[in-house]
């Protein structure tokens, strides 16, 4: 991974959004040769599969998607997928892929609802992997993608539950939250006019953290109704 070293001091300075940009577009080429992420990411997809009734007519939305790990999985299962991040890096490796696939039902946008206004479309199903945590604002988020979702929509959420702060090593930059309490994300989900809360284990990482050590990150899918 990219270190804090390899950005400039001008990218340092720059808001969270844009040195997650600088920082996924420099790693984008490689980000699928990882096991671990790659592992990660089919628990998520199963997780996923498993919890939210999936409906080939559906329109979904990933937001976050990467070089859609979690989306090109899904994506055979539903009748569009918008896959939307802030790193055209990231999104270009998914594009080329998808072409290869022949998934031409997946399209890929640059887009950071934390400062772009939502597009105004409406799914069925609004999905996110990791992304969470490198988001500044998580309430005002889950408030704009509860405004993406169809009256009888899905939400689904994945990402690290609270850890001590050695899944990324200290010099990756971006990282706004040390995964989350799954009470208390629920709690804002339900602030934020969600129903049908409800989360369980999608996924544990192993890997050796930053100290060295062998630790066990698990990783939720909380999955809610607007
Ligand atoms: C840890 S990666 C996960 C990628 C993918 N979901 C996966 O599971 O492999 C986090 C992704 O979130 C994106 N991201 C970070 N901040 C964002 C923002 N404000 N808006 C949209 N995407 C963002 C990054 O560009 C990156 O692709």
């Amino acid at each position: 991974m990219l270190g804090i070293h390899a950005l400039s001091e001008s990218a340092m300075s720059a808001p969270v959004q844009d040195q997650n940009r600088q920082r996924f577009d420099a790693i984008a080429a490689d980000w699928d040769d990882s096991p671990t992420r790659r592992a990660l990411a089919a628990g998520v997809a199963a997780a996923i599969t498993a919890a939210v009734p999936l409906q080939a007519h559906w329109h979904a939305l990933e937001y976050g998607c990467g070089t859609g790990l979690v989306g090109a999985a899904l994506a055979p299962r539903v009748a569009r997928l918008l896959a939307c991040d802030v790193s055209p890096g990231m999104l270009a490796v998914l594009a080329a892929k998808a072409r290869a696939a022949g998934l031409d039902h997946l399209q890929t946008r640059v887009l950071d609802l934390t400062r772009e206004p939502a597009p105004a479309e409406r799914f069925d199903l609004v999905f996110s992997s990791m992304t969470l945590h490198h988001i500044p604002d998580v309430a005002a988020l889950l408030r704009v993608l509860h405004g993406l979702l169809k009256p009888d929509g899905w939400l689904a959420l994945a990402d690290l539950d609270a850890e001590d702060g050695s899944f990324h090593r200290p010099d990756v930059p971006g990282v706004m939250h040390h995964g989350f309490d799954r009470a208390a994300l629920q709690a804002d989900l339900r602030n934020a006019g969600y129903t049908d809360v409800r989360a369980r284990t999608a996924h544990t990482v192993s890997k050796t953290a930053a100290d060295g050590r062998e630790r066990r990150y698990p990783v939720f899918l909380i999955t809610a109704r607007p």
